[in-house]
C-alpha cells in the first residue's frame, strides 16, 4: 500500500476488497432483505411528521411538488450510489468510494457528512417516534407532562419517549442482524400496510376545496419545502453500507438502492395528494400530520390504526440508520481515521459493538434534548453535501478506472451526475442560512480532527512525524495502477 503524507492519498481498490474478505461479518441478505433494508431506513420521520409542518408553513397542497423535486435529486444520486456500490462493493458507502477515487481528505469529509445523515436523523426520527407516541397516548386521554416530553429547547427538561425508543434499538442493532433482519421486514410490512390503508380509506373523504388555493405561499414554498421534506428520502444508500453482509452485493445493491426509493416515492406523492386533500394545509401543523387528517375527516379509528403502524414504520428507520452509522464509523476505524475499537467485533453477536453503543450514545442525546426542525435540517445539509461529493465521484472513476466492471452504470453520462450535483446544490441553497451557520461549525470541527488525529493515524500515512505543511498538499495522491490492455480485474 503506497503511503504519503498527502491529503489526497487514496485506498487502493484491492486493499478495500481484501479487508472486505476479512471483516468477519456475515453475509446473509438477499435482494429482497436489501429493498426491505432500504424501506425501512426511507419511510419514516419525514412523511409520518415532517410533511404537516412543511405543508402548512412552507408549500401548502404544492407540497407534493415538493416531493417530487426532491424525490429527483434523490433518485440522480441514486444512480451515482448504485453504479459506486456495484464497482466497489465494501461496507463505508460513499466514505469508501469518495476514499478509493477521491482522496482520504474527501472521505472524511463525506464520513463526517455521514454521521450527519445517519446519527443525527436518527435523532430527528427517534423525535418523531415520540410525537406519535405523546398524541396517541392523548387520543386515549393519557397526557404526558410537558417537561418530560419536549427538549429543553421546546421548553422542556428532556423528551423522554425518545430517548426510550433510541435506547431500545440501540439494544437490537446490538444484538445482530440475524434478529435484527426479521423484525426489519415485519416492520416494513406494516408500514407498508398502514399507508396503503391511508390512501385507500382517506381517498374517499377527500374534498378538492382543500387544494385551493393550491400554491399559498408562491412557488418558493414549493422549493423551501423540497429542502425540509428531503428529509424523506434519506436512508436509500443505507443499502451500500451493508455491502459486507450481502451475499450478492454487485447485482443486489442496486437493486436495493433504486427499488426502495422508487416504492417510496411513489407512496409519498400519494400520500400528499391525500393528505392536503383531507383538510385545510392550514390544520395539519401538528407532530402527527397523517393520523391527525384521518382523526380531522371524521375516521378516528383509522387515524390510531395508522398512528400504531407509523410507530413502528419509524422504528424500523432508525434501526437502520443505527446499524448504517455504526457500519461507517467500523470502515473509518479499519482505516485509522478513528480509533480502532470501533473496528472490534464482538465474539457473540458478530456486531461492531462498540460502534453501535457510540452511535446509539449520540443518538439518545440528540434524541433527548434537540427539536426536531433544528437536527433534521442539519441531517439534511450532511446528505446532500455527500450527495455532490459521491456524484462527482462516479464522474472521476468512469474517468480513471474505465476499465473497472460496473454491473451496474448510470445511465446519461455525463449529465445525470452533473444534474445530482445541481439539485442538490440547489436544495442547500434553500435551507435556512442558520443551518449552513450550524453546518460550517460541524465542518470546521470535523476538519481540525482530520488534521489532530486522523490524519495522522491513518494506515495511509508513513511512519514517523508529519512534515511540514507543504507537503499535505503538494504531494500527489497514491495514483491509482493504471489498467493495461484488456484487464478485467479490480486492483
Ligand atoms: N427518511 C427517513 C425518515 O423520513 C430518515 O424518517
Amino acid at each position: 500500500m503506497s503511503k504519503s503524507w498527502s491529503i489526497w492519498r487514496t485506498k487502493p481498490l484491492r486493499a478495500l476488497f481484501a479487508e472486505s474478505e476479512r471483516s468477519g461479518l456475515t453475509k446473509t441478505l438477499g435482494p429482497f432483505d436489501l429493498v426491505a433494508l432500504g424501506i425501512g431506513a426511507i419511510i419514516g420521520t419525514g412523511i409520518f411528521v415532517l410533511t404537516g409542518v412543511a405543508a402548512a408553513q412552507y408549500a401548502g397542497p404544492g407540497l407534493v411538488f415538493s416531493f417530487v423535486l426532491a424525490g429527483i435529486a434523490a433518485g440522480l444520486a441514486a444512480l451515482a450510489y448504485a453504479e459506486l456500490a456495484s464497482t466497489i462493493p465494501v461496507a463505508g458507502s460513499a466514505y469508501t468510494y469518495s476514499y478509493a477515487v477521491l482522496g482520504e481528505f474527501v472521505a472524511w469529509i463525506v464520513g463526517w457528512n455521514l454521521m450527519l445523515e445517519y446519527m443525527v436523523a436518527a435523532g430527528a426520527v427517534a423525535i418523531g417516534w415520540g410525537a406519535y407516541v405523546v398524541e396517541l397516548l392523548r387520543s386515549v386521554g393519557i397526557l404526558l407532562p410537558a417537561a418530560l416530553v419536549n427538549s429543553p429547547v421546546a421548553g422542556g427538561i428532556i423528551n423522554l419517549p425518545a430517548v426510550a425508543i433510541a435506547l431500545l434499538i440501540t439494544v437490537l442493532v446490538l444484538r445482530g442482524l440475524q434478529q435484527t433482519k426479521t423484525v426489519n421486514k415485519a416492520i416494513v410490512l406494516i408500514k407498508l400496510a398502514v399507508i396503503v390503508l391511508f390512501i385507500v380509506l382517506g381517498v374517499r373523504f377527500v374534498d378538492p376545496a382543500n387544494w385551493s388555493p393550491f400554491l399559498p405561499f408562491g412557488p418558493l414554498g414549493i422549493v423551501q419545502g423540497a429542502a425540509i421534506i428531503f428529509f424523506a428520502y434519506i436512508g436509500f444508500d443505507a443499502v451500500a453500507t451493508a455491502a459486507e453482509e450481502s451475499k450478492k452485493p454487485q447485482r443486489d445493491l442496486p437493486i436495493g438502492i433504486i427499488g426502495s426509493l422508487l416504492v417510496a416515492t411513489v407512496l409519498y406523492i400519494a400520500v400528499t395528494v391525500v393528505l392536503t386533500g383531507l383538510v385545510p394545509y392550514t390544520q395539519l401543523n401538528t407532530a402527527s400530520p397523517v393520523a391527525t387528517a384521518l382523526l380531522r375527516a371524521g375516521i378516528p379509528v383509522a387515524g390510531s390504526i395508522v398512528a400504531v403502524g407509523a410507530l413502528a414504520g419509524i422504528s424500523s428507520v432508525l434501526l437502520v440508520m443505527l446499524y448504517a452509522q455504526s457500519r461507517i464509523f467500523f470502515a473509518m476505524s479499519r482505516d485509522g481515521l478513528l480509533p480502532r475499537v470501533f473496528s472490534q467485533v464482538h465474539p457473540r453477536f458478530r456486531t461492531p459493538h462498540v460502534s453501535i453503543l457510540a452511535v446509539g450514545m449520540v443518538v439518545v442525546l440528540t434524541a433527548g434534548f434537540l427539536p426536531i426542525h433544528i437536527v433534521a435540517q442539519l441531517a439534511n445539509i450532511g446528505t446532500l453535501t455527500a450527495f455532490v461529493i459521491t456524484s462527482v465521484g462516479v464522474l472521476v472513476l468512469r474517468r480513471t478506472r474505465p476499465d473497472l466492471p460496473r454491473t451496474f452504470k448510470t445511465p446519461g453520462m455525463p449529465w445525470t451526475p452533473l444534474l445530482a450535483i445541481a439539485f442538490s446544490a440547489y436544495l442547500i441553497l434553500n435551507l435556512p442560512p442558520l443551518t449552513w451557520a450550524r453546518f460550517a461549525v460541524w465542518m470546521s470541527l470535523g476538519i481540525l480532527i482530520y488534521f489532530l488525529y486522523s490524519y495522522r493515524r491513518s494506515k495511509l500515512a508513513p511512519e514517523g512525524k508529519p512534515p511540514g505543511w507543504r507537503s499535505l498538499v503538494a504531494t500527489p495522491a497514491a495514483k491509482p495502477v493504471p489498467p493495461t490492455p484488456g484487464q478485467k480485474d479490480r486492483t
